[in-house]
């Protein structure tokens, strides 16, 4: 428990073993569930919970502050990671009321089992008095899931965005006191969470905009005191420009593929391209992820497997449709035994991405050299293609 403003705590746990979310995505360096205490002159709000595995921690540092009641407990959004533990906080502040929209509310019945008279629910923009201490309530839809709120404590200039802004990492700083190494935690949840909802995303950046914010106080991660840092962070990644930039995650079985990525990676780099190339049987998923955010293209790699792409490339290939990234080129670099229709079921995997699919290469059994020429044709027009779109370093 920790204050970041007069009468303002952080009360909420960090989760420096977890390194799976939702079964899915890696937490290299776990992460946080924040929830905020704020005391006014007459009544006093917790803003959102924590997974429910570490509800004791939030209690205890409820009951360290002395906190003998709770008026409201604002629930930002209905994920369990922020609400699961809102049942242990009522059992011991049974008076409390959960603020949220109609939204949310709808939910945290379902999900919590709730009762109905348990809640206030509220409009986009409406306040809540704490006495000297005021709650705005914004509505930042899809960051990430369609009910998300957040808080703005006017009195003291701090935002409080749920997940938006937020990072998966666990550490004792309750600020932001290393911005590179909070830059990509943050834009691995970005690419994770947020990029699916890249043009909603954007429209809460416009709309925060009215807002003073001197600090953004997050659901995981440290606390921005300097908020421009991931404001401006996040202008970038929404941004429709892309990168001149090639994601090249392969997998190879008997060294075909392997040798003509190695060719195709060493042809981009004597272009002047910059790539990112992941080994899928062993990479993190969220570093390629991460490489998506800027990318101008993709290319996938893969050995034709009874037929058609090996599981590996097909899951990178289904992960990359699921994240929706701005990427705007993509092909396949491969080889097959005796023939196969992995081109056509990789392409047919990715209906979410806006790219143009570049004529792929494939070879027959091991790579030779009509196959290495086409290769560098393929990065002779993946570099005419970055040229036209005038793609930044
Ligand atoms: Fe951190 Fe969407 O929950």
């Amino acid at each position: 428990m920790r204050e970041l403003k007069p009468n303002v705590y952080a009360v909420g746990a960090v989760d420096w073993d977890r390194r799976l979310f939702d079964e899915l995505i890696p937490l290299p360096d776990g992460t946080s569930y924040n929830a905020y205490l704020i005391k006014g002159s007459e009544k006093t709000a917790l803003l959102d919970t924590v997974d429910p595995t570490k509800a004791d921690v939030l209690i205890d540092n409820l009951v360290r502050i002395g906190i003998n009641r709770i008026d409201y407990v604002v629930a930002h959004h209905a994920e369990q990671d922020h609400s699961g533990s809102i049942p242990d906080v009522l059992m011991l502040y049974p008076d409390a009321k959960i603020v949220t929209n109609a939204k949310c509310k709808g939910m945290l019945i379902d999900l919590l089992n709730v009762a109905d008279d348990k809640f206030i629910t509220v409009e986009d923009g409406q306040t809540l008095s704490l006495g000297d201490k005021t709650l705005q309530f914004v509505y930042i839809p899809w960051v990430h899931w369609p009910e998300t709120l957040g808080t703005y404590l006017q009195e003291d200039k701090i935002f409080f965005p749920c997940d938006f802004f937020g990072s998966h990492l666990a550490t004792s700083s309750l600020f932001v006191d290393d911005e590179a190494v909070v830059y990509e935690a943050a834009k691995r949840y970005y690419a994770e969470i947020m990029m699916p909802f890249r043009t909603t995303v954007k429209k809460n950046l416009e709309k925060i905009k009215a807002l003073e914010i001197e600090m953004i106080a997050t659901s995981h991660g440290p606390i921005y005191d300097r908020p421009e840092f991931i404001i401006d962070a996040y202008k970038d990644w929404v941004g429709d420009e892309v990168k001149n930039e090639v994601v090249l995650p392969y997998v190879s079985m008997h060294d075909s593929t392997r040798k003509m990525v190695e060719h195709f990676a060493d042809a981009l780099i004597e272009r002047g391209i910059t790539v990112k190339q992941f080994k899928l049987s062993s990479t993190d998923i969220g570093k390629l992820a991460i490489s998506l955010v800027d990318a101008a293209t993709i290319v996938l790699g893969s050995p034709t497997v009874l037929t058609g792409a090996h599981p590996a490339a097909a899951y990178a290939a289904i992960l990359a449709n699921a994240l929706r990234p701005k990427t705007r080129f993509a092909s396949i670099i491969g080889s097959y035994g005796w023939g196969g229709r992995m081109v056509e079921q990789l392409t047919g995997m990715i209906p979410n991405l806006k790219v143009e699919v570049l004529e792929p290469v494939m070879a027959k059994g091991h790579p030779k050299d009509e196959d290495f020429v086409a290769l560098d044709k393929l990065a002779d027009q993946i570099l005419a293609k970055h040229k036209e779109l005038k793609v930044s370093k």
